[in-house]
């Protein structure tokens, strides 16, 4: 087989066979398929998309190109969540810490910076000496003691799904339904997680920015699960604003300790009640949801998923002071406003343009192995709904340099829509894949 040939192949509109996928994934892991050729390739796929065999066969080839766990000797059913990617998504930092602390164990493996979307090692990396590069073993070690362990993709799991995230991201390949759901299955597979709760966004600053692509997203996420045995669920919730006011790495964590801690926003706090409902629902520790976020409610105000996430910050060896007083965080050298040029409500946040401003700041990447700055993004003043006043801050910028201020506040520039007619604030949950027994 020649890769040459396969990519040609995908180029011209012909389905690819299960041998051939591996064929290009096993290569592309070694070496010998270089990054150029694989961008091609992920170009082709971009424009003439994967079917089903194809998805699934992508899927078991990146779950299978490192150690795949298995979880079997723990006699409680291991969990994971994981979101389509977002702007100011923090959740994983608040949920899985909440789901923990009701002693269901999460392993949980998180990403980078996906285009203009955050990620979650990189708001973790934010905390000194916090290591993501888990070895499987020490991650297995730290799930069974603490419940929760967060690591990235490594040399041990799912390696090759590390070495196309990276090069997606990059390559302008990243928004087709089929990469994004090989991508997360794979490591959820890999992760030997039984029950899987997924959130799916939608709204500019999703990779589905239509209800419906969600939909169909969070239905190909739910068969790929069924066809390997996992249960899933698919949350499909709002990204057409930011999610909470922060988007930045240190920022973010920043935002998540003030959740935890019982002050945080409202948005932030309520999805994360609502999907660790779900979770408990799926697991069977309630009889439904509601119950669940009662659960979830509690765990949060008792201050015990706050203490899981320091415990588990703890365990991968970050500074657990960075938490407790979060004052201790660099700050970005310059902070900017941004003014409303008229008065009404705010009708609009473009999470997209928010989050591109945040890439320049060095929030993420504009090309691999790009240094990424945890002081750097951008906090929200106000939200969809809210009344402005002429001159009033909409948003802060931290940035470190001009160059990058500059390139920001152009994105910025034309993210905020000011109406004169008041608009409610957009839903939270769109729907859940399959509909959930309640
Ligand atoms: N999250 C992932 O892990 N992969 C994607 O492609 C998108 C979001």
């Amino acid at each position: 087989m020649q890769a040459l040939d396969l990519i040609i192949k995908k180029r011209d509109g012909q389905s690819l066979s299960p041998e051939e996928i591996q064929f290009l994934i096993h290569d592309y892991n070694t070496g010998a398929i270089p990054d150029y050729q694989m961008a091609s390739l992920l170009m082709a796929i971009y424009f003439q998309g994967l079917n089903a065999k194809e998805t699934n066969a992508l899927t078991t080839a990146l779950a299978n190109s490192g150690e795949v766990l298995d979880f079997s000797s723990l006699d409680k059913t291991v969990v994971d969540k994981h979101s389509s990617g977002g702007v100011g998504d923090k959740v994983t930092l608040v949920l899985t810490p909440i789901i923990a602390a009701a002693g269901i164990p999460v392993a949980k493996i998180s990403g980078r910076g996906l285009g203009f979307t955050g990620g979650t090692i990189d708001k973790l990396e934010s905390i000194p000496g916090f290591n993501a590069r888990l070895s499987p073993q020490r991650f297995k070690e730290i799930v069974q003691d603490n419940n929760l362990a967060i690591m990235m993709q490594t040399e041990g799991l799912t390696p090759a799904e590390g070495k196309l995230y990276a090069l997606r991201d990059v390559t302008g390949t990243v928004e087709n339904i089929s990469l994004i759901a090989a991508s997360i299955m794979s490591k959820k597979l890999a992760a030997g997680t039984q029950a899987i709760l997924l959130d799916i966004k939608t709204g500019r600053g999703a990779f589905m920015e239509s209800l419906d692509d969600a939909f169909n997203l969070a239905e190909i996420l739910v068969r790929i699960g069924k066809d390997m045995d996992r249960r899933v669920v698919a949350v499909v919730s709002d990204m057409s604003q930011p999610l909470g006011f922060a988007v930045g790495n240190a920022l973010e964590v920043i935002e998540a300790v003030k959740v935890l801690q019982g002050h945080g926003p409202w948005d932030v706090e309520r999805l994360c009640v609502q999907l660790a409902g779900y979770m408990f629902a799926m697991v069977g520790k309630v009889r439904n949801p509601e119950e669940g976020q009662e659960q979830a409610e509690k765990l949060l105000k008792n201050g015990s998923a706050y203490q899981k996430l320091k415990d588990t910050v703890k365990a991968q060896g970050g500074e657990v002071a960075y938490l407790e007083n979060t004052d201790l965080f660099p700050k970005a050298r310059i902070i900017h406003k941004v003014k409303a040029k008229t008065a009404g409500y705010l009708c609009e946040i473009d999470a997209k343009r928010v989050g591109r401003a945040a890439v320049w700041l060095g929030v993420g990447r504009m090309y691999k192995d790009q240094q990424i700055r945890p002081e750097v993004g951008v906090i929200l003043n106000r939200k969809i709904g809210d009344s402005v006043v002429k001159g009033e801050t909409l948003a802060f910028v931290h940035a470190n340099d001009e160059a990058s201020l500059k390139n920001a506040g152009k994105e910025l520039a034309n993210a905020f829509n000011i109406c004169g007619e008041k608009v409610e604030s957009p839903h939270l949950i769109y729907g859940v894949v399959p509909p959930f027994p309640s």
